[in-house]
């Protein structure tokens, strides 16, 4: 049976299981949300730890120097400051935690959760669980996810997967992509720019991206990111094979190393990257991802804030 047809049978059981007849459309499975207004949020102490919440998630590297080792905020990937649907919107993800996540192989909590981001997506270090930076986050999370469902997958939730592509993903292809879309923002060799030292279009690769751990360097997560969110303000409308292709071109640079490295390329690779959707320790265009990279840390590791042990 195709996906397809499958997702319509699971929905048309849900649909059935709660009593409601067939005229109820298959997609009403994934309830809609829609988040507070940002000018909503209280003026009392609760309403300054989401602000903080806020403020982190849009200017990280200002509002949590200690654990960020590159120039990435969390709203270069969650857009619209964590509201958009099919990028990872944090309402969504809230009400999804704890959770088993197969990466650590434990059920994780929110706080654990967010701990991730930082060592992966920022390359940069895990802030203990109880501190206000993490206290903040979960506040502007919580506060986001006002009066949503828990436990329930709503729409908009992670990111938007793709089919599998007609043509496997190819190098020449996403880098013609690349060249028509998007290096007019994320720079001809893909280190983004910046503007008076502050970044205005983040790096797509190098040191100053996110690292191998990240979940942005799976092709499969970066082509439905890129899909629906790219270029800048024009969603939707690369073809999914241009999103793979793209992706795939991205995905085939170096970038700082992954934090579980244990010093064999050929190790990590197996124990981490192990999926034909994961370049890492795969020798692309004569030269094998993951053996030039910087070490994990970034700017943190520099400045000795970080042992990366
Ligand atoms: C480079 C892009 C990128 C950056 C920067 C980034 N994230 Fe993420 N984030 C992702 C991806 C990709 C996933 C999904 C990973 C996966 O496939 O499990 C994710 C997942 C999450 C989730 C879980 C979502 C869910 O529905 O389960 C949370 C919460 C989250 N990120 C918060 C943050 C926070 C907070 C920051 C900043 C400290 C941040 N992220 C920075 C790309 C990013
Ligand atoms: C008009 C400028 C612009 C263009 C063109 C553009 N981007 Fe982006 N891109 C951005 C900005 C700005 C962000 C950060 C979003 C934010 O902060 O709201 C971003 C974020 C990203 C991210 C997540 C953060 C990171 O650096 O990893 C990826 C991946 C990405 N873009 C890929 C692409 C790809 C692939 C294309 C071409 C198909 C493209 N972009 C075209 C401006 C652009």
């Amino acid at each position: 049976m195709t996906s397809t047809l499958m997702r319509f049978v699971r929905s048309a059981i849900a649909v059935s299981a709660l009593g409601l007849t067939s005229s109820v459309p298959a997609q009403t499975a994934a309830p809609a949300f829609t988040p507070p207004d940002a000018d909503s949020i209280p003026d009392d102490d609760f309403g300054k730890a989401v602000r903080k919440g806020q403020d982190i998630f849009l200017k990280t590297g200002d509002h949590a120097a200690d654990f960020v080792g590159n120039t990435m905020n969390c709203v270069s990937c969650h857009m619209d400051a964590g509201r958009r649907k099919d990028a990872s919107p944090l309402w969504a993800a809230y009400v999804l935690y704890p959770a088993y996540r197969s990466k650590n192989g434990h059920v994780n909590t929110l706080a654990e959760r967010l701990q991730g981001c930082f060592r992966y997506s920022m390359n940069g270090a895990m802030p203990p669980a109880d501190s206000e930076t993490i206290v903040a986050l979960e506040s502007y999370m919580y506060w986001l996810a006002k009066g949503a469902p828990t436990g329930v997958k709503l729409e908009g939730q992670g990111f938007a997967r793709l089919p599998k592509p007609a043509q496997k993903a190819d190098y020449t292809r996403g880098q013609e992509v690349f060249r028509q879309n998007c290096a007019l923002c994320h720079g001809a060799n893909g280190a983004g720019q910046s503007v008076n030292g502050k970044m205005v279009f983040p790096a797509l690769w190098g040191d100053d991206s996110f690292n191998w751990g990240a979940g942005m360097q799976s092709i499969p997560t970066a082509a439905a990111f890129i899909k629906a969110n790219m270029p800048l303000g024009k969603g939707n409308t690369l073809s999914d094979q241009q999103a793979w292709d793209v992706a795939y071109f991205m995905n085939a640079h170096e970038r700082p190393q992954d934090p579980r490295f244990n010093g064999s390329v050929e190790e990590t690779q197996k124990k981490f990257h192990d999926v034909a959707t994961d370049l890492y320790g795969q020798t692309v265009n004569g030269k094998l991802l993951g053996a030039r990279s910087t070490p994990a840390g970034g700017k943190l590791r520099a400045e000795s804030k970080v042992s990366m042990k």
